[in-house]
């Protein structure tokens, strides 16, 4: 492998701190560090190599996993890690960056951890300086765009200057283990294909649910809201690897292509369909375990005014239906928000109950198979099963059971997380768990249509108490088609 140079825009920023040292460091920590890697992270604000690894550090003390801060592991990275002060919107302080911390042997990958509206202006410079090579990746992540223009025109500003095969978008839904194992359960298991099509499935439901409220982000969020922040990208990523079609390979081209296609079919919700397949939510205070949270009116902020109109979703439904051969006629209920009663992120599989019915005397408690794919917390997969009560009941009385398999010992902790991931295989230069143009395209094109359906029918929040499961609207929802939704620890 040839050596690289990481360059880290916005070096010293929130992203940085929070998410690409740690990730850094846990490919340190399992021995993944691809051998002659250096990263230089690069900031406007002066200060000298000592304190910036001092900030490094005592961050990575402070938030790595409990119990695995190594520090032999933390001085190898730190040799690595180099601080350059510039403007990396202006081409010679670029150029004085390169001359000074960069190898030109090296392959470049450089990390915009900064925010998208100067994209551009740093695209132009690297372009400028001569650091945009053709072998010069660039790393961009969310939020990319408020809406398909929006997007299209950040886009355009990194095109200008990369091609779509130097461009990784991240999606740190994408870097999660089981989301990826979802390409295993689906493509290295033969006994579920047959399956998984409308024939033998019921519906499917995606959530998303957060404990936390938006605290000090409060401004950004009330722009962005839950549709945006979450429905636009992680849960439609993982709706699209749940039902995409078999790709061809396992390789980026294959699996992008596939899952365009589902985007592409997502059956459109306009002004005449909100109001039975949306439901869009707002938390206000409630409580948990005795602890009072306020509402999202009353969140505490310094830094902004809080509108007290804000008709912001925080919580959002979705009965959306992918119109293909395989899926036709089958509802994919999505659901995410945010102060609900529990942290957990779910797909669960709901299969058709069989036709003919043997077991009549036991209808009620005949229930239909069920898949639950646990993304977090305790990553694994669940299938209820049904079985004969022990005993000499007259008859086979039914009750259901649980077949489980957790990818990890439970309690046993991962030793890295969904960005360290996604970091590797920007250094393997490999695009397959990135996401392309196409697909955030044609996913603003759809979230863009249900905003449009909202504002045209003035479709307002229903409020749900912090610490709740959400506005009842979204039960009404489901309950309309006969089903309800599946929550956290029921079979
Ligand atoms: C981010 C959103 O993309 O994902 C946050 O901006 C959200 O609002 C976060 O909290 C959730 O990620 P995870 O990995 O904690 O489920």
């Amino acid at each position: 492998m040839t050596k690289t140079d990481m360059l880290i825009v916005g070096g010293d920023g929130d992203l940085a701190l929070r998410k690409l040292y740690p990730s850094l460091y846990y490919l340190e920590l399992n021995d993944c560090m691809p051998e002659g890697t250096r990263i230089i992270g690069s900031a406007r604000t002066a200060q000298s190599q000592e304190e910036f690894l001092a900030k490094v550090e005592k961050w990575l003390k402070e938030n790595v996993k409990k119990g695995l801060y190594d520090e032999e592991k933390w001085q190898r990275l730190a040799s690595r890690l180099t601080f350059a002060q510039g403007d990396a919107t202006n081409p010679e302080s670029l150029k004085a960056i390169e001359e000074t911390y960069l190898d030109s042997d090296a392959a470049l990958v450089v990390y915009l951890a900064i925010p998208p509206m100067i994209f551009g202006k740093v695209c132009s410079a690297l372009d400028a300086c001569g650091l945009a090579k053709e072998t010069t990746r660039l790393v961009v992540e969310k939020p990319l765009g408020d809406s398909e223009e929006s997007f299209v025109a950040i886009n355009a500003e990194l095109a200008r200057v990369f091609s779509e095969e130097q461009l990784f978008r991240i999606d740190h839904y994408l870097g999660k283990e089981t989301v990826q194992n979802l390409l295993a359960l689906r493509f290295a298991n033969d006994i579920f294909e047959p399956l998984w099509n409308a024939n033998h499935i019921d519906h499917i439901q995606i959530t998303v649910s957060e404990e936390v409220g938006v605290g000090n982000r409060w401004d950004f969020y009330n722009q962005t809201g839950a549709t945006r922040d979450m429905v636009q990208n992680h849960l439609l990523q993982v709706l699209c690897l749940t039902c995409m079609e078999p790709p061809a390979k396992l390789d980026a081209d294959s699996v992008r292509t596939e899952k365009l296609k589902v985007l592409k079919s997502l059956k459109v919700i306009g002004a005449k369909d909100v109001h039975h397949n949306t439901v869009r939510g707002q938390y206000t205070a409630g409580e948990k375990n005795g602890e009072t949270m306020p509402g999202y009116l009353e969140e505490e902020s310094d830094k902004y005014e809080i509108d007290p109109n804000s008709q912001t979703e925080t919580f959002v439904a979705i009965k959306a239906e992918i119109q293909n051969w395989r899926w036709s006629g089958v509802p994919i209920y999505l659901r995410t928000g945010k102060r609900l009663a529990s942290r957990h992120s779910e797909i669960t599989i709901h299969f058709r109950k069989k036709k003919h019915n043997i077991f009549e005397e036991n209808h009620e408690n005949h229930a239909s198979n069920r898949m639950v794919i646990r993304l977090q917390p305790d990553e694994g997969i669940r299938l209820r099963v049904m079985s004969k009560v022990a005993g000499l009941d007259a008859g086979i009385p039914l009750e259901s059971g649980c077949l489980n398999m957790f990818f990890a010992e439970k309690g046993e902790q991962q030793k890295h997380d969904a960005y360290s991931r996604l970091i590797f295989d920007v250094l393997r230069n490999d695009q397959t768990l990135f996401v392309s143009a196409a697909e955030v395209q044609a996913a603003w094109q759809w979230v863009d249509q249900i905003f449009q359906g909202w504002e045209d029918t003035g479709m307002r929040v229903q409020n749900y108490p912090a610490g709740s499961l959400g506005p009842n609207g979204a039960n009404v929802m489901l309950a309309r088609d006969g089903n309800e939704w599946h929550e956290i620890d029921t079979l």
